[in-house]
């Protein structure tokens, strides 16, 4: 659960999902990646990662790539950054220096020259609070900076879970629709956004790959678990007040099977990899 959050995102709620996060993301697109970057010019690796955080994706992918790295964090939220900053930081395959620096940044003003020397953009749960202009810039700023993306758990509209409730449908599509509403004035793709990526990278002359990477949220995360199904409750309420005299009942059913350990999500996301035409 991605969702725009005009409020910013709170600390806790990152490292709650953190170790679901880490064992989501498609370690087979990182092995591709990991692949594709040995056959670049030596010397340290410049990774651009957007929407940083507080910098969980260096701590998940650097490991995942052999020698010396150099990870660019950014986001507009400088206490978030602060945390990344203070952070130790992550250690390469074999154990090479990491260097992480942090810069606070709106990515909606992104371009080709702000990627430059990057052989690798990164990004983890941004897309989907993106509009279908941003990505497009997105594409074509790395497209422009000739740079692979690895563009990870993306919010793909789709939640099962079992057992299943005669309400669930109602609150998933009331979900969705929040995602995609419109706040200031942006209208984040939310579900659509990694379709709407895959076709803007592909326009771009990018290979794509797409490969799920779902939460599968059970009795091992009840924390989780439970942040997760209030905050999914309450943004389908907040777009479809109609729905808040049966939601409650519903919140109270889907808590009581929780606290059992009797509910089990799967709360789909998809991760994207676009590789630029290497050169002849
Ligand atoms: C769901 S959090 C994900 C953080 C981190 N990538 C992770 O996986 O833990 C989304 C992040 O994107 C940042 N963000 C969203 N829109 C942004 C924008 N237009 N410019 C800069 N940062 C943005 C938020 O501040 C937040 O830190």
């Amino acid at each position: 659960m991605n969702g725009p959050d005009p409020s910013g995102y709170a600390p806790d709620w990152l490292a709650l999902r953190e170790p679901a996060d880490a064992e989501a993301r498609s370690a087979e697109l990182a092995a591709v990646v990991r692949d594709r970057l040995a056959a670049r010019a030596p010397g340290p690796l410049l990774v651009r990662d957007l929407g940083a955080g507080t910098g969980a994706m260096a701590r998940w992918l650097a490991g995942r790539l052999p020698g010396p790295q150099h990870w660019v964090l950014y986001d507009r939220d400088p206490a978030l950054l602060a945390r990344a900053a203070a952070a130790a930081p992550p250690q390469a395959d074999g154990g090479a220096a990491v260097g992480v620096e942090v810069r606070e940044a709106d990515l909606a003003a992104l371009g080709a020259p702000d990627l430059a020397g990057a052989g690798l953009v990164t990004a983890s749960a941004l897309l989907d609070l993106l509009t279908g202009e941003e990505v497009a810039g997105l594409a074509g700023a790395c497209a422009g900076a000739g740079c692979a993306a690895l563009i990870t758990l993306s919010v793909a509209g789709r939640v099962e879970l079992d057992p299943a409730d005669p309400l669930d449908a109602e609150v998933r599509a009331a979900f969705n629709a929040h995602q995609r509403r419109a706040v200031g004035g942006r209208r984040p793709l939310g579900p659509d956004a990694p379709g709407a990526a895959a076709r803007a990278f592909r326009e771009r002359g990018a290979e794509v790959l797409l490969r799920p990477s779902p939460w599968r949220l059970g009795p091992d995360r009840p924390e989780l678990l439970r942040t997760w199904l209030h905050g999914w409750v309450a943004a389908a309420v907040e777009q479809t007040p109609g729905l808040a005299v049966a939601a409650a009942p519903y919140l109270a059913r889907r808590t009581a099977q929780s606290e059992s350990g009797l509910l089990h999500a799967a709360v789909h996301h998809t991760d994207l990899l676009a590789l630029p035409p290497e050169p002849p």
